[in-house]
C-alpha cells in the first residue's frame, strides 16, 4: 500500500517538474528571440551613439528609458522621427534636445513598433559584459624560480656522484675481496667526494660552467620579470595603437578608455567594444590604412561590409607593460582621485607617445618613496582628511606646520605598500 502511495507521490512530483521545465523552456525560447533581435538592431543602429548604462558624448545612456519618457507611444514617435516630434512642440523632446547640446539623433523610419519593442526589451535586459570586458591582459608569469632549479640540479648532481662513488667502491671491494686483499678503508662521503673532485678537475669545471650558464640566463630573466626594473620597456602590441593619435591629436580623455583608473586599484585596458564606439565608422587611419583597424573588427566579430556583428568576439591580447611585483600594493584611484595626481606625473606625456607604448618611469621603491616624501596631501576642503588634518596641525603646532606630505600621513610605512 504505502509503496504505491509513495510511487504516486513521486510520479506527481516528476510530472509537475517536467511541466514546469517545459513551461520555462518555452518561455526562454520566446524571450531569447526578442533579445537577440533587439541586440542586433541595437548594435546596428543605436550603439554608435548610445550605451545602455552610461552616457557617451554622442547620446544619453538608455537604462530606465521607459520610466523616464512620457509614454511608449512617445518612444515610437521619437525613434522613428525625432525631428517631427520636436517640431510638433513636444516639451520632453525639446528638453532632451537642449540638454544634449542640440545633437541631432538619426531617424529610423524603417523600424517597426515590433522592432522598437525588441530594442527596448534588449535595453531592459542587457547581457552580462562579455569576457573580454575590463580585462587587464596579464603577461605570462614565469612560475619557475631558476634559483630553485639550480638547487635541485645541484642536489641531483651530488646524489648521482655519491651513488657512482658508492658503486665504484663496492666493485673495487669485490675485486679486492676476490684477490684476497683487505677492503678499502671506510671514508666519509664528503672525503670520497673531495677525492673524486680532485681526480676529475676538468669534468668539474665543465659542469660548473654549464650550471652557471643555465643559472644566469634564467636568473637574468627571473630578476627582470620579478624584481622588474623595466624603464623604457616597449613591447610590440597586437594592434599598432598610438596614444599620440588618440589622446593627443584627437584629444580623447585618458579615462574615456581607462575609466577604472578612477574607480579601482587597477587601470584596465579598454575592451574592444570601446574601440568600436568610434571605429564602427572609422575604418581607415592616416598611417596604417585599413590594416590595423581591420584587426579591431576581427576581434569584435564585426563585418564592415554588412555592418553586422556576425562572428564570435575574441579578446585582444595586449601585452602588459607596467608590472609591479606581487608583493607591492598600488592603488590607482587612491592616487588619481584622493591624491589628485595627474596620469602624466607617473606615466609621462603619454599623449605624445606613438606606437609602441612604453614605460616612462622605473617604478622602483625609491621612485614611490621620493614622491611620497615630496608631495603634499591636498587636505584643504577634503572631507576625507578633516579629522586627520586637525590632528596633524595640533601635533606639529610647535613648528607652525600646516601642510603635510604623504610621508606625514604614514606613506613611508612598509606595510602601506607591502602586503
Ligand atoms: C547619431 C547618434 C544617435 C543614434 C544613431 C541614435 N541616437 Fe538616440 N539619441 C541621440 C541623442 C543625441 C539624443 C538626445 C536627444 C537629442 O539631442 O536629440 C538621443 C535620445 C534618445 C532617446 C531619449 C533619451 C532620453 O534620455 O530621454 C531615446 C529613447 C533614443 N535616443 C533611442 C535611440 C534608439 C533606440 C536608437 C537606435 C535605433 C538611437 N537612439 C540611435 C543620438 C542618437
Ligand atoms: C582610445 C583609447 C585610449 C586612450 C584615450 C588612452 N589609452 Fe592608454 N591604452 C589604450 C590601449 C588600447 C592600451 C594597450 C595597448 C598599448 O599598450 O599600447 C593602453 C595602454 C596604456 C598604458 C600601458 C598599460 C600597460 O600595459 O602597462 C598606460 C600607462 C596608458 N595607456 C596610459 C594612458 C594615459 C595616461 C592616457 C591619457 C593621456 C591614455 N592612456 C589614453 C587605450 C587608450
Ligand atoms: C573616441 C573615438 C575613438 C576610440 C574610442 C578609438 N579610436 Fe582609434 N581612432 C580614432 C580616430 C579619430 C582615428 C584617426 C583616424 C585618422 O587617421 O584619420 C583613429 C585611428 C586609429 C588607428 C589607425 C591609426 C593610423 O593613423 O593609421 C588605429 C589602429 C586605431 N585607431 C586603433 C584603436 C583601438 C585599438 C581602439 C580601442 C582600444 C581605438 N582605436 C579606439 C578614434 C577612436
Ligand atoms: C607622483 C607622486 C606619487 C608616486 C610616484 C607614488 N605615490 Fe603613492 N601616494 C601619492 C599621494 C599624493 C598619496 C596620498 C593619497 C591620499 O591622499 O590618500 C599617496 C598615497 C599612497 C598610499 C596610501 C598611503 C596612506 O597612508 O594611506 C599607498 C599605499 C601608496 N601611495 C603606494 C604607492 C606605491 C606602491 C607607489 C610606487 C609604485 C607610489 N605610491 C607612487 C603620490 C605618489
Ligand atoms: C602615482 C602614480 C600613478 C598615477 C598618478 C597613475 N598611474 Fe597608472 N600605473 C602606475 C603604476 C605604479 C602602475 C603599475 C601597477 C601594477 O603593475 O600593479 C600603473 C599601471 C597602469 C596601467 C596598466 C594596468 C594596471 O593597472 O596595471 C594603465 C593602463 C595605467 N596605469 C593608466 C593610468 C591612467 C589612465 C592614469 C590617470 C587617470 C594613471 N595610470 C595614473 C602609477 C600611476
Ligand atoms: C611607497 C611604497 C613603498 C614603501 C613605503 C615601502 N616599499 Fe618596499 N618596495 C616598493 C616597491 C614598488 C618595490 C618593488 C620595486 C623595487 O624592487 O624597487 C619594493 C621592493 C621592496 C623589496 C624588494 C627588494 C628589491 O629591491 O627588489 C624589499 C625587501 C622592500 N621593498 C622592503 C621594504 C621595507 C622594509 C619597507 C619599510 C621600511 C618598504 N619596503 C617600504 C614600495 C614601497
Amino acid at each position: 500500500m504505502s509503496n504505491i502511495r509513495a510511487y504516486r507521490a513521486t510520479s506527481n512530483w516528476l510530472c509537475s517538474i517536467l511541466f514546469l521545465a517545459f513551461l520555462s523552456l518555452n518561455f526562454n525560447t520566446v524571450s531569447a528571440q526578442d533579445l537577440e533581435a533587439g541586440q542586433k538592431l541595437f548594435k546596428q543602429n543605436c550603439a554608435t551613439c548610445h550605451r545602455i548604462d552610461d552616457k557617451m558624448s554622442t547620446g544619453p545612456g538608455l537604462a530606465g528609458i521607459e520610466e523616464r519618457v512620457p509614454s511608449k507611444e512617445w518612444l515610437y514617435q521619437w525613434i522613428k522621427n525625432n525631428n517631427a516630434l520636436r517640431e510638433s512642440g513636444d516639451a520632453y523632446a525639446n528638453k532632451i534636445f537642449n540638454d544634449n547640446k542640440k545633437s541631432v539623433m538619426t531617424q529610423f523610419q524603417f523600424l517597426s513598433n515590433e522592432d522598437i519593442d525588441n530594442i527596448l526589451f534588449y535595453v531592459k535586459n542587457p547581457p552580462p559584459p562579455p569576457p573580454g570586458e575590463e580585462q587587464v591582459v596579464e603577461t605570462e608569469v614565469k612560475e619557475e624560480n631558476p634559483l630553485l632549479w639550480l638547487l635541485i640540479l645541484l642536489v641531483v648532481f651530488a646524489i648521482v656522484v655519491n651513488v657512482l662513488i658508492g658503486v665504484k667502491r663496492s666493485l673495487k671491494n669485490l675485486l679486492l675481496e676476490r684477490e684476497g686483499k683487505d677492503a678499502l678503508p671506510d671514508v666519509s662521503h664528503w672525503e670520497a667526494f673531495k677525492d673524486w673532485v680532485s681526480n676529475n678537475q676538468t669534468k668539474v669545471v665543465v659542469i660548473c660552467l654549464i650550471l652557471i650558464m643555465v643559472g644566469s640566463k634564467n636568473g637574468f630573466h627571473y630578476l627582470k620579470d620579478n624584481v622588474g626594473v623595466y624603464e623604457g620597456y616597449a613591447p610590440e602590441q597586437p594592434i599598432a595603437f598610438s596614444h599620440k593619435i588618440h589622446a593627443g591629436q584627437n584629444g580623447i580623455d585618458c579615462v574615456y578608455c581607462h575609466h577604472s583608473a578612477e574607480k579601482g586599484k587597477t587601470s584596465a585596458i579598454p575592451s574592444v567594444n570601446v574601440c568600436m564606439n568610434c571605429h564602427s565608422s572609422i575604418s581607415e587611419g592616416k598611417t596604417t590604412g585599413e590594416a590595423e583597424i581591420a584587426k579591431i573588427y576581427e576581434a569584435a566579430g564585426y563585418n564592415p561590409e554588412s555592418r553586422e556583428y556576425d562572428k564570435p568576439e575574441k579578446a585582444i591580447k595586449w601585452v602588459k607593460i607596467h608590472n609591479l611585483p606581487d608583493f607591492v600594493y598600488f592603488n590607482h584611484s587612491q592616487h588619481v582621485v584622493v591624491g589628485e595626481q595627474e596620469c602624466q606625473t607617473c606615466h609621462g606625456e603619454v599623449q605624445e607617445f606613438g606606437y609602441p607604448m612604453h614605460q616612462e618611469n622605473d617604478l622602483t621603491m625609491g621612485w614611490c618613496v621620493d614622491c611620497h616624501r615630496e608631495t603634499g596631501v591636498a587636505m584643504e576642503g577634503n572631507e576625507y582628511y578633516d579629522k586627520m588634518h586637525a590632528e596633524l596641525k595640533e601635533k606639529y603646532a610647535a613648528e607652525g606646520k600646516t601642510t603635510f606630505t604623504v610621508e606625514d600621513i604614514g606613506g613611508l610605512e612598509c606595510a602601506k605598500c607591502h602586503y
